[in-house]
Order: structure tokens, then sequence, then C-alpha cells
């Protein structure tokens, strides 16, 4: 008997860890909570939500599931690893305590601090004169001022404040207006580092670990990096900047010590490792921690990975990496993604997505907001789909997406043309 895997989510994060995990030949099925149409030829997606820790529970007991994986960052730090833990059922990603090196910032930056990781100066305030006068100082100083509150925010609690009214604005909104829930009890100002973004993920047992690959995530949702933040507007594996040198002085000055950190502070890291980093002219420094894997960055690692992905979960699900190895593809990987019109502000949902049946065999589509209603596939969220091409090189692979991308519409359907051009600088 093969054996029963459960993929908690329902984003093209998601959709891409059940891809994967479908090409597993020691997996007889896999189950999605609340998963989404585009699985529904790879995984049964049954209709509990992703933060219903007891109902995740009760499911994976009754259906005799030997692994569950989490997606969201939401249920990892509400503690549904310490809730399956306490019931004896294997799950990746890590505990409560050690999520909070996403879910609290304050925590994350001490631990920084503590055990000189490199990182951005930052101090931390519960008072909102203090965190004025502080933002004041830097931007006098002609800098900018780096506004984050304390806890989850959906990827919203960051506020890059070029002047004294926009430091403002943000301390009021997240320390006052609590715009941000208790998130905002305290915040962290932190200076601004000048250099190129990169993504790095590593996946823990606690002690070991193994390296997957970087990639560079397009957050601003026009051409250029114009206009405002989205969840990700793209993604390409491995940037031309990720040189062997950089891999090196990564793992040996952020991730090998933020995981004997986490051990010496009595919270072990199980699961993914997702390091936003900025590279900049002294070398890597992180930026943030994410517990959980990247969206869109998952959609095009996970065609990049040629082994086995299940007995890598399953090791660090279980404290034991010893022996694991991961495989990676040479080439190329570039994910785009198309959203609704009016994303990341209002949009409408309910349009119709045509072309499907037109791409080539070796395009691969993962969804994100859509819904099947008789039969027709409609959008549902403002991240729809991500389109992923695999090439030799660069200029391949991003020639390839493209053709691709061309031939679906929906109404209102919006990309970015761009994703991956900086590689070919
Ligand atoms: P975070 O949620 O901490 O990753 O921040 C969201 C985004 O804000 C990052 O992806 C960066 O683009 C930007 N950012 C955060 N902190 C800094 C910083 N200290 N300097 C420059 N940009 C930053
Ligand atoms: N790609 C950004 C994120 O997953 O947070």
């Amino acid at each position: 008997m093969g054996k029963k895997v459960l993929v908690i989510g329902q984003g093209g994060r998601e959709h891409a860890l059940v891809w994967k995990l479908s090409q597993s030949p020691e997996i007889e099925k896999i189950y999605a909570a609340p998963g989404n149409p585009g699985m529904e030829p790879l995984a049964e997606c049954v209709a509990i939500e992703a933060t219903d820790i007891e109902g995740l529970a009760e499911f994976v007991r009754r259906s005799d599931i030997s692994l569950t994986v989490v997606g969201p960052e939401a249920p990892l730090v509400k503690g549904i690893v310490d809730r399956f833990r306490q019931a004896g059922m294997l799950i990746f990603g890590p505990t409560a305590a050690a999520a909070r090196l996403e879910g609290s910032k304050v925590f994350s930056k001490n631990l920084f601090k503590k055990y000189g990781i490199p990182t951005a100066r930052y101090e931390v305030f519960e008072d909102i004169a203090a965190a004025q006068a502080c933002a004041r100082n830097i931007i006098e100083t002609g800098q900018a001022a780096v506004i984050k509150a304390d806890g989850l925010a959906a990827g919203k609690g960051v506020v890059i404040a070029q002047n004294q009214a926009e430091a403002d604005d943000a301390i009021q909104s997240i320390m006052l207006d609590k715009s941000f829930g208790d998130a905002g009890n305290q915040i962290v100002i932190e200076e601004f580092l000048v250099g190129e973004e990169l993504s790095f993920f590593a996946i823990s047992d606690g002690e070991n670990f193994v390296t997957l690959m970087s990639a560079q995530d397009h957050k601003r949702v026009f051409d250029n990096d114009k206009g405002p933040n989205t969840g990700g507007m793209g993604a390409y594996t491995n940037p031309p900047l990720y040189s062997e040198q950089l891999h090196q002085q990564i793992i040996a000055r952020i991730i090998k010590p933020t995981i004997e950190a986490m051990q010496k502070e009595g919270c072990p890291y199980q699961g993914v490792l997702y390091a936003g980093l900025m590279i900049t002219a002294e070398g890597p420094k992180v930026l943030e921690y994410n517990a959980r894997f990247g969206d869109p960055e998952t959609q095009v690692l996970m065609p990049m990975i040629k082994s086995d992905l299940l007995p890598v979960l399953e090791g660090s699900a279980a404290g034991n990496l010893h022996g694991c190895k991961v495989d990676i593809d040479k080439g190329a990987c570039v994910g785009v993604v198309l959203a609704s019109g009016g994303y990341p502000g209002a949009y409408a949902k309910g349009k119709a997505i045509t072309g499907l049946d037109r791409l080539q065999a070796d395009t691969i589509v993962f969804h994100a907001g859509t819904v099947l209603k008789d039969g027709q596939l409609l959008t549902d969220g403002g991240r729809v789909l991500a389109v992923v091409s695999r090439g030799q090189s660069f200029a391949d692979a991003i020639h390839k997406v493209y053709q691709e991308v061309d031939k679906l519409n929906f109404e209102g359907m919006h990309y970015r043309r761009d994703i991956g051009r900086r590689a070919l600088n």
C-alpha cells in the first residue's frame, strides 16, 4: 500500500507542492484542504479550511494519512504542528515557537542580533512618540526609515517611509489605529538596505538541512517594478547574481547560524526556511524569514527538483534528514502570474478563463484563484494562474513562457511582461 498525504492550503504554492508530490512513487493518494480546481486531477480536495486545526486533525486520523504538509503561515503560527505532534501525527512545518521566526519580527530581529546574523540595524518600540523620534533621526540623515509591524500582516506590515509624514502615518496606523490588530503592539524601525533581493530556500530537521535553490520574486504589480506591492507577480530560479561564492556565504553566515540559534533557544526549526535576503555591498543580509514556502517562488522551484520530495519532507518532519539529498535541474525556470483586472486593488470575479487547451505539453499551469462552475473554469481571486516554463537558458524559458501566456485569456487579465528580464542583463 502506498502512502496518503495531505497538503493544507489552496493557492498556487500548494498546487505546486501537490504537483511535485504526485510524482512520488511512494504516494498512493493526495488530499488537499481546501485545495483548488487545478489540483483536482492530482488530489482529492476536501472542504476544510487551512486554519481549522481540529477539523484537519480529525480528517488525518480518520483517513490514515501518513504525512501532512502545511502550505500557509497562519496555521503554523496558530500551532498546528504542536497539535499534530502531540497526537503522534507526522507533519511538515515548524512548531508555533519556531514559526515566530516569521510570526514576530521582534523575535527574529533580536535573534539575529544575539547570534551575529547579518541584518539591517534596528530598534524595537512600544511607544509611539519614541518610534516617531527614531524615524525622524533616520530621515534627517537623508535615509528612508523602514517601519515594520511585529506580527503577521498579510504582507502589508512593512512601510518604507521617505519622509516624516509617511513615517508618522505608518506608525500611527500600526500602533494607534491597530490596522493589523495586535500585530502592531510593537514595531521595528530599521535602516534601509540597498542591494538586490533574493529568496533562498532550505529545509531543516532542527539540526541538519538541505538547500533547495534561490529565486527572485517580482512584488510590484507593473513592469520595471512600478505600482503597488502584490503577493508576487512572477518568479524565476537561481538568478545570475547567485554565484557559488554567494551560496557559501548564505549558508555560512545566515542559514547555519539561524538553525543553530533556534536549537540553542530551545525551539529547533523543522520545516522550510525561506530567507528573504538583501545582497548588499557587504554581503547577504536577512530582511525577514518566512516559515513556509514562497508564493510564487514554489511554482518555479518544484519543477526544478529532480529527486523525490517526499523523503525530504518526511525527514524534516521526523527530525531525521540524514542521507537526504536534493537533485536540482541545471536549466532555468520562469513563472508568470496572471492577475484579475484591478488587482492588488478591488477586482471582479467569475470571468471565464480560455486557452488552457492550447498550451504545450511541457508547460505547467498552477491555479491560485480559480473556481469550477458548471464545468467552466472561472476566475475567483486576485492572482488567478501561474504559467511556468523551463528552458536551457533564461532567454529560452522567458521566450517559451510568454508564448504560452499569449494563448490564455480572461476579461481584465493582466500580467508583467518583464518577469526574469533582469536575469538577461
Ligand atoms: P519583509 O516583509 O520584511 O520582507 O519586507 C517586505 C519588503 O520590504 C521586502 O521584500 C523588501 O523589498 C522591503 N524591505 C524590508 N526591509 C527592508 C530594508 N531594511 N531595506 C530595504 N528594503 C526593505
Ligand atoms: N513571494 C513572497 C512570499 O511568499 O511571501
